[in-house]
């Protein structure tokens, strides 16, 4: 396997695949900079920046990602900064903002923190919300917020470019070296090592569930590398979206954003950026997990899912996709190629959703909810589709209550007899997150959240039961 580090062209032949890129780094390579933390995508400490060249694409497009979970095979092809990257004889503006603001103690999270502001200057994007996914043990979190604003006042208000060093002058000249070198990632192949074959998307489930631990038994098929796959596709119905499409895509893409606006600001709730940069569509549905935040939203959306085998393709309502916990109808010869969204051209249908959680950002809900409703007749519902996670085995469409407010008349009495008959359509349990009766509690309330959003004549003391 080949990679630029830095400013270092490598080749890694005697060195497992599969193994963590922050250990290559820190351990064949000696670059100590990104420091191990939790080692489950948690704390940022680990960050990186990712330059890679899309197959057809003619510039590498950068990203931070939490080494950690990146296996040394994700890094093939592509262009690896680490913190020691990013320093210059002088310190770049983001080392400066963090020492002139006091948000350097310890020092344990500050490389993570340069990383992901570096990335944040690069893309254009918030710095504070760069930094979501970046603990500091020491909590000097005031300090660190204070160096957010000022480069954010800075550079990205001013709409500053790299060019007019936003960030270290090293950096732009390592960007625009590695740039003209980096060829576009391969595609991929059937892996020759391993005796298992698994799917591996962003590895953000799989890496936690093998966390420390190089697996050189399994071989991974990298579905990222696949660009079918990672295409966003309009048809006259539907959005196609391919399954290694990131978070951070589909937040971005512009069809989708136009026609279900508020999709962008529910996705902003989900882990840290660095999380969305790899954490995948197909990932979180065939994942599987209750609490799954975008299976939540796609349920209330209608998608629709393809799925491929060698010798068939077939489609499945994402409604009828989950079984038992943590069991889908995907079949063990089949792979999940795309995600069909309903398209949503005059945005008559509306959506809104709700994620309740211990932390406010960069944690998985205890209960999560969205609500789409289509134009009714004046003062009825459309139709309503209400789906929810954390309140049963599996990611949940609760049929009954959508169904029985579909064509209502949009008053307090229907919203009461709703919160009734949703009871019964849910079993939570007691978990670490919450007890099953909290979580019941707390789906009324969300469903509340959702009319009270939609239809704003309605008062919210004349809808509690
Ligand atoms: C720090 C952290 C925070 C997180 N926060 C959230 C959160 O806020 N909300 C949330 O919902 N989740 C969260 N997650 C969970 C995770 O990020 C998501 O579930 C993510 O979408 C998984 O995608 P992936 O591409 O990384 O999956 P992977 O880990 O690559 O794969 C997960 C599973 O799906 C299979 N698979 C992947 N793609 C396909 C496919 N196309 N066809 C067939 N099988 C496939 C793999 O074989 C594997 O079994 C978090 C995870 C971490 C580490
Ligand atoms: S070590 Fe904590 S995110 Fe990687
Ligand atoms: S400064 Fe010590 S961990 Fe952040």
């Amino acid at each position: 396997m080949s990679l630029i580090l830095n400013d270092e062209s490598i080749e890694t032949p005697h060195v497992s695949p599969e193994m963590p890129l922050l250990d290559f780094i820190r351990n064949q390579r000696g670059l100590t900079a990104a420091k191990p933390g939790c080692g489950t995508g948690d704390c940022g400490s680990c960050l990186v920046l990712v330059g890679e060249k899309a197959p057809g694409e003619t510039q590498a497009r950068y990203r931070t990602v939490n080494s950690c979970l990146m296996t040394l095979a994700d890094a093939e092809g592509c262009h690896i900064i680490t913190p020691e990257g990013l320093n210059g004889e002088a310190l770049s503006p983001v080392q400066l903002a963090l020492v002139e603001h006091g948000a350097v103690q310890c020092g344990y999270c500050t490389p993570g923190l340069v990383v992901a502001l570096t990335g944040a200057l690069l893309n254009g994007e918030s710095p504070v919300e760069a930094a979501e996914g970046n603990l500091c043990r020491c909590t000097g979190y005031a300090g660190i917020r204070r160096a957010c604003e000022d480069l954010d006042t800075q550079f990205i208000r001013r709409e500053r470019t790299l060019a007019e060093a936003a960030v270290s002058g090293l950096l732009s000249a390592l960007v625009a070296a590695a740039s003209a070198g980096l060829k576009p990632l391969a595609e991929e192949k059937r892996p020759t090592h391993g005796n298992h074959l698994r799917f591996r998307a962003g590895n953000t489930d799989l890496g936690v569930q093998h966390a420390h631990q190089a697996d050189d038994a399994t071989a991974s098929i990298r579905l990222h590398r696949v660009p079918s796959l990672r295409a966003i596709t309009l048809h006259e119905r539907h959005v196609s979206v391919g399954a290694a499409v990131t978070l951070a895509e589909l937040r971005q893409d512009s069809t989708l954003q136009e026609e279900w606006p508020l999709l962008g600001h529910f996705l902003s709730q989900f882990a840290s950026p660095s999380i969305r940069h790899m954490a995948t569509v197909g990932g979180n549905l065939v994942n599987a997990s209750p609490v799954a935040d975008l299976a939540v939203l796609l349920l209330s959306m209608d998608a629709e899912l393809v799925l491929q085998s060698a010798s068939q393709e077939r489609r499945c309502s994402l409604a009828d996709f989950y079984l038992a916990y943590h069991q889908t109808a995907l079949r063990p010869d089949e792979l999940l190629t795309a995600i069909r969204i309903p398209r949503n051209t005059d945005v008559s249908r509306r959506l809104h959703a709700e994620k309740v959680a211990k932390r406010e950002r960069d944690d998985i809900a205890t209960v999560n909810s969205a609500m789409t409703v289509s134009n009714g007749l004046p003062g009825c519902f459309g139709e309503v589709r209400i789906s929810a996670g954390g309140v049963a085995a599996f990611p949940k469409l609760l049929m009954a209550t959508s169904a029985f407010l579909s064509g209502e008349p949009v008053n307090a009495a229907i919203i009461r007899e709703a919160m009734t008959l949703l009871d019964g359509e849910i079993a939570p349990i007691d978990d670490l997150r919450g007890s099953a009766d909290y979580k019941r509690r707390l789906l009324k309330h969300l469903l509340l959240a959702h009319v009270l959003a939609l239809y704003p004549e309605l008062r919210l003391e004349d809808c509690l039961p």
